[in-house]
C-alpha cells in the first residue's frame, strides 16, 4: 500500500530469509487465531468489519452531543483515551483555542490521572459552557475514570439535573460487566459496546475512539477507510516485501536482538506528539513483560534535539530510531528576504518552512546513523484522517507480529495490577485489611 511507505535502509540490518519467515509465521498466527493471548484478537479485522451502519451510530450519537454542548469532557485512561487524544490533537488547529469563532465544539479529556488540580482547573474553565461527557472503560471499574466520573457526572446533574443529564453522558463500556454498565444502565445513559476480544490498547477504531473522534468533527469513516487499506496490505498471504507490518516488525526485533534496547519514535510535526503516546503505550504494554521488551520513547523534533539530542547522539548505544515523516504539509510558509540579513537567514529566502524542515531531517538521520543509532523511517503523504488511520492499523499490526516474535504474548497486561493493591490498601479499601497493615508498615 502506498499511504505508508517504510525505508529500513539506514537500519543496517540484513533482512534474512529466516526473519522473514518468522514474521509471516507471526503474522499468519495472528489471522489464525493460534497464538498466546488469541481471545484478544478482534482488532485484527476490525476496520473491515465496521460498518456503515456503525459509523452512522456513533456520528449520530456524535452530533447529539455536538448540539447540546460547547466542551465535551472524555474520560478515561489507558487504551481509552490514548487513541482519541492521539488522533483529536492530529487533525486539529494547533492553536483552536486561540481562534475567536470556533465552530467544533472543545473535545478535552480527564480520568486519564488523578490530579485535583487538573479536574479542579478543567471544571472552573468549563463553568460557562455547556458540557457533556463521554465515559469510557472497557472494565468499568477502572479508578482513575471512576473517579473523575463521579465528579464530572455530578456537576453535569447539579446544572441540568437529572433527567437532561442521560441525555448528556455517553458511556462506552463492556457489552455485560463492570459498574459502569451497571451505571449507565441504571441511570438510562446511551450505550456503545467495546467487543470483549478488543483490548484497550487495540481499541482505537472501535467507539473508544470513534465516538470521542465524531465529536471532536474527525471523518471517521475516512480514518476506518485508511485503516481498512492497511488491514488488506498486511493481510495474511500478502508477500513478506509488500507487507510493510511484517518489516517493520522484522527490523526491530533484528535490531533488539543485537543489543539495541530503546526504540525511539521521533516525529518533525508536534501534532504527532500523542501518536508517539498511543504508539509508545501500545508497545510498551504489550511487550514489556518476562524481562524482555523493547523500551518504547519519543521525541519531537526539532524541539528534543535541543535537550535528548546530545544523548541521542553519544550516549549509551542501546538505541534506535524510527521517524514518521510527513511528505506534505498542509500549509504554506515561505522564508522571506531580509534587505538587512541581520540574522544572516537570506541563504533560505525563498524556501518554505517544510524543506528547511526535510533538511533538518536529513540531516540528523545522517547524524544519528554516524553516531551509532539506526534508523527506520516511515513516510506518510499527509497527516489526514486516511493517512492516520492506516498509520494506527500499521503500527497495531507490526504490534502483534513483532510481540509473537519476541515470544510474549503482546496481548495482555499482567504488571498493570501492581500497582493498584498498594494503592486500595494505602487508601483502606475493604478487602485489603491485610494489605493495608503491611503496606503502611513499608512507607
Ligand atoms: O490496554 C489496556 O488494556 C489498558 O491500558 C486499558 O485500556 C486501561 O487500563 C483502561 O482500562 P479500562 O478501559 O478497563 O478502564
Amino acid at each position: 500500500m502506498e499511504t505508508i511507505k517504510l525505508d529500513i535502509r539506514k537500519s543496517g540490518v540484513e533482512v534474512t530469509e529466516a526473519l522473514k519467515a518468522e514474521a509471516l509465521k507471526a503474522n499468519a498466527s495472528l489471522h489464525a487465531g493460534d497464538g498466546a493471548g488469541n481471545d484478544f484478537l478482534g482488532w485484527v479485522n476490525l476496520p473491515s468489519s465496521v460498518s456503515d451502519s456503525d459509523i452512522e451510530a456513533i456520528k449520530a450519537c456524535a452530533a447529539g452531543l455536538r448540539e447540546r454542548a460547547e466542551v465535551i469532557i472524555c474520560i478515561g485512561i489507558g487504551g481509552s483515551y490514548l487513541g482519541a487524544k492521539a488522533v483529536v490533537e492530529a487533525m486539529s488547529d494547533s492553536f483552536a483555542l486561540l481562534r475567536r469563532n470556533r465552530t467544533q465544539p472543545a473535545v478535552v479529556f480527564a480520568g486519564q490521572n488523578i490530579s485535583e488540580d487538573y479536574l479542579h482547573e478543567l471544571l472552573s474553565a468549563v463553568a460557562d459552557y455547556s458540557i457533556a461527557a463521554i465515559v469510557i472503560s472497557k472494565s468499568g471499574t477502572t479508578t482513575e475514570p471512576a473517579i473523575a466520573f463521579r465528579i464530572i457526572k455530578t456537576e453535569i446533574e447539579r446544572r441540568y439535573g437529572k433527567q437532561e443529564a442521560a441525555g448528556r453522558i455517553v458511556a462506552v463500556t463492556d457489552r455485560a460487566r463492570g459498574a459502569l454498565k451497571k451505571l449507565a444502565t441504571d441511570e438510562g445513559y446511551p450505550t456503545f459496546v467495546i467487543p470483549d476480544d478488543v483490548g484497550g490498547r487495540f481499541s482505537v477504531l472501535t467507539p473508544v475512539g470513534l465516538l470521542p473522534l465524531a465529536a471532536a468533527g474527525v471523518d471517521i469513516a475516512a480514518l476506518v477507510r485508511g485503516a481498512r487499506d492497511m488491514e488488506a496490505a498486511t493481510a495474511d498471504g500478502v508477500p513478506f516485501e509488500q507487507n510493510p507490518a511484517a518489516l517493520y516488525a522484522v527490523v526491530r526485533n533484528a535490531l533488539y536482538r543485537s543489543g539495541k534496547k530503546i526504540e525511539i519514535l521521533a516525529s518533525y510535526e508536534p501534532k504527532l506528539q500523542y501518536i508517539a503516546e498511543w504508539w509508545k503505550q501500545l508497545y510498551g504494554e504489550s511487550e514489556g513483560k518476562q524481562g524482555r521488551g523493547i523500551f518504547p520513547a519519543s521525541v519531537t523534533l526539532t524541539a528534543d534535539l535541543h535537550s535528548m539530542g546530545q544523548y541521542i547522539q553519544e550516549g549509551e548505544r542501546t538505541l534506535f530510531e524510527t521517524v514518521i515523516s510527513v511528505a506534505e504539509p498542509a500549509h504554506k510558509v515561505v522564508i522571506e528576504t531580509d534587505a538587512d540579513n541581520l540574522d544572516g537567514l537570506n541563504f533560505m529566502a525563498g524556501k518554505r518552512l517544510s524543506q528547511v524542515n526535510r533538511m533538518a531531517e536529513l540531516g540528523v538521520q545522517l547524524a544519528h546513523v554516524d553516531g551509532g543509532v539506526p534508523n527506520l523511517r516511515i513516510e506518510i503523504p499527509k497527516i489526514d484522517e486516511y493517512s492516520v488511520g492506516a498509520l494506527l492499523y500499521f503500527f497495531e499490526k507490526a504490534c502483534g507480529i513483532s510481540g509473537y516474535m519476541l515470544g510474549v504474548n503482546p496481548f495482555d497486561q499482567p504488571g498493570v495490577e501492581a500497582y493498584k493493591k498498594n494503592m486500595f490498601a494505602l487508601l483502606d479499601k475493604p478487602g485489603y485489611e491485610e494489605e493495608s497493615k503491611a503496606v503502611k508498615a513499608r512507607l
